[in-house]
């Protein structure tokens, strides 16, 4: 078992327990997330119903016989489980590498729980080395990026790929992250863009790593 395995069974064990008829998962994007799809596949725990981050994840949970529902027909899943490209020690992230931001940010938001799986990699003192993914209205890309410039930054456009929203991504690179939730207000702030990729006015409330060896809460 790889380390993301390791982890994404690690979250089951800790939610195991909490499926019921009743119980809504909602569901990340990502090669860690899809081990823990691929748990509830084999465990096919009791649930209501799943509300998914991408068209991709739903498919796989659709496979194992769930039920897809829309964020607007539940009140907010119990437990949101996803993967990310870097974590802190405070349980901020930046995610978005798979391109699945929004969805993911307003899931894990309306979510009670975040639980968060990583192998040890994702684990940094200050994120920047991984790309922020900006989602951005596919008119306002070049302006967007303008902007992004004149904050000092590098942007790159991620070519050929649309989001599920129909929408594109801008991968940007130097950001100032002293305050990560300061520069996630910033980037929102520009005119066209959706969302980004840091999770700091919604963090993870549990951070479960392993590095193959060891698996662990971040404390
Ligand atoms: C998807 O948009 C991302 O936020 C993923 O959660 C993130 O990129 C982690 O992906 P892996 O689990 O594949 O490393």
């Amino acid at each position: 078992m790889n380390s993301k395995e390791k982890a994404a069974r690690s979250a089951y064990e800790k939610i195991q327990s909490k499926f019921h008829k009743d119980f809504i998962l909602g569901i990340g994007t990502g090669s860690t997330t899809n081990y823990f799809i691929e748990i509830l596949k084999e465990e096919n725990p009791e649930m209501k119903c799943f509300v998914s981050s991408s068209i991709a994840s739903s498919n796989l949970l659709k496979d194992a016989g769930y039920d897809d529902a829309e964020l607007n027909d539940v009140g907010g899943p119990d437990v949101y489980v996803d993967g990310a490209d870097e974590v802190n020690t405070k349980f901020e992230a930046i995610k978005g590498g798979g391109g699945a931001l929004t969805r993911e940010k307003i899931i894990a938001s309306a979510s009670k729980k975040f639980i968060c799986i990583v192998d040890d990699s994702k684990i940094v003192k200050k994120f920047g080395n991984f790309p922020v993914a900006v989602e951005v209205i596919p008119m306002a890309r070049s302006y967007v990026s303008r902007q992004i410039v004149a904050m000092g930054c590098r942007p790159t456009y991620r070519i050929g790929f649309v989001t599920d929203n129909g929408n594109q991504i801008i991968d940007v690179l130097n950001l100032n992250f002293d305050v990560p939730y300061e520069t996630e207000m910033k980037l929102n702030k520009i005119p066209g863009v959706v969302e980004n990729g840091i999770f700091s006015a919604r963090k993870a409330d549990v951070v479960i790593v392993s590095d193959g060896e060891r698996t662990y809460e971040l404390e």
